[in-house]
């Protein structure tokens, strides 16, 4: 019999592309959806249409005799721990649910895999961040965060995930649990939800091509992030789950891009050439053909506190690992673009 994987939030964005991946690799998947759902829900069926193959489990992070039963009737061989609020700007806004969910949560998780007494059994992964960094210039300037950079979380989204990183680390070193933290910088593709940048400027690039959209409203623009497609991602988290002995490891692509850099590649895709003018809330993105302003600052879009530079090392988990990202930065903007032209055609 194959191995069985227990995904939860398999309904965003990393867990479509994982499902996918271990159904291929000949794995019975599991995946979590939350709440009073069931599979006759017009949210589940819809999964199920793209993903027939998932047997869906209806249950919730924050409820540990949920997550026990779950995980007493699954009885998974790999548990991947994607389920949390993860966007960060919306933590602002919740913090205590935050804590709940996406740090208490994983505590959760792992408490039920050792209720259980599946822990000699059961390989569990956590979606640890790069946001638990913090993008501080004193941490390794220049090089690319690795798996010994310090933290110092900016947002209670980064908070909440250190919460989850260490009781994970807690869990392997008491108890023998093979449980690993994927340190992820930004992964993007065609799942992205609309609520996070890139594929907010895809979208309205192919809107705005199509005459759907006038201009795209954005926030911080200076922020620089290292943007890897998340197909290639969830390949290392497997990868994670299958060595001899159990590790964390920091998934990157080893080179950063600001805001504007994306925008303006997402533009070229569609025959336009930015040019910037003004600067801080006033800045504006203009075609330069048209002279139409197609991008404006909304200060709405600002956080709190920012993280303004991410930049990781990969270089652990291409040694260990044999990880590589494929597709690169100029790739990854062309197949959102050309996803969301294709989408919005329709
Ligand atoms: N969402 C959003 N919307 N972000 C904007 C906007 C806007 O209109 N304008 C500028 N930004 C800036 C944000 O301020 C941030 O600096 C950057 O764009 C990226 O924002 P997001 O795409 O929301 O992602 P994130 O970097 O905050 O977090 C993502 O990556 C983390 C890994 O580093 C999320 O996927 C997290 O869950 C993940 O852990």
């Amino acid at each position: 019999m194959g191995k069985r994987a227990f995904i939860t939030g398999v309904n965003g964005q990393d867990g479509g592309h994982l499902a996918k991946l271990l159904h291929d690799k000949g794995y019975e998947v599991y995946g979590m959806m939350r709440g009073q759902l069931e599979a006759s829900h017009p949210r589940a069926q819809k999964f199920l249409t793209e993903f027939p193959y998932v047997k869906l489990v209806f249950a919730d992070l924050v409820d540990l005799s949920a997550m026990t039963r779950a995980i007493q009737e699954i009885k998974p061989d790999e548990v991947y721990n994607l389920a949390a609020i993860s966007h960060v700007g919306y933590s602002f806004k919740d913090p205590i649910l935050t804590a709940e969910v996406t740090g208490k949560g994983v505590t959760n998780v792992l408490e039920a895999i050792r209720l259980s007494g599946l822990d000699k059994k059961t390989k569990f992964y956590q979606a640890s961040t790069s946001e638990m960094y913090g993008g501080l210039d004193y941490n390794r300037p220049g090089k690319g965060y690795n798996e010994n950079a310090l933290f110092h979380p900016r947002s209670p989204y980064g908070v909440a995930k250190l919460y989850g990183y260490w009781i994970t680390r807690n869990y392997r070193e008491s108890y023998g649990i093979y449980a690993v933290s994927g340190i992820l910088f930004n992964h993007e593709g065609e799942r992205r939800g609309p609520e996070f940048v890139t594929r907010k400027i895809s979208q309205a690039v192919a809107r705005i091509k199509l005459g759907k959209q006038d201009k795209l409203e954005l926030g911080n623009m200076d922020a620089k992030r290292d943007w890897g497609y998340a197909g290639d991602y969830v390949e290392g988290m497997w990868l994670m789950l299958q060595q001899d002995t159990p590790d964390d490891y920091v998934l990157a692509t080893g080179e950063t891009h600001s805001i504007r850099d994306f925008c303006e590649l997402a533009f070229k895709e569609i025959g336009v050439d930015l040019e910037w003018q003004g600067s801080g809330v006033n800045e504006k993105g203009v075609d330069k053909k048209s002279g139409k302003t197609l991008i404006t600052i909304n200060p709405d879009y600002f956080r709190p506190a920012e993280v303004d530079l991410l930049l990781g090392d990969p270089s652990k988990a291409e040694k260990e690992l044999g990880w590589k990202r494929k597709i690169d930065f100029p790739a990854l903007v062309k197949l959102m673009v050309e996803y969301d032209l294709g989408l919005e055609s329709n």
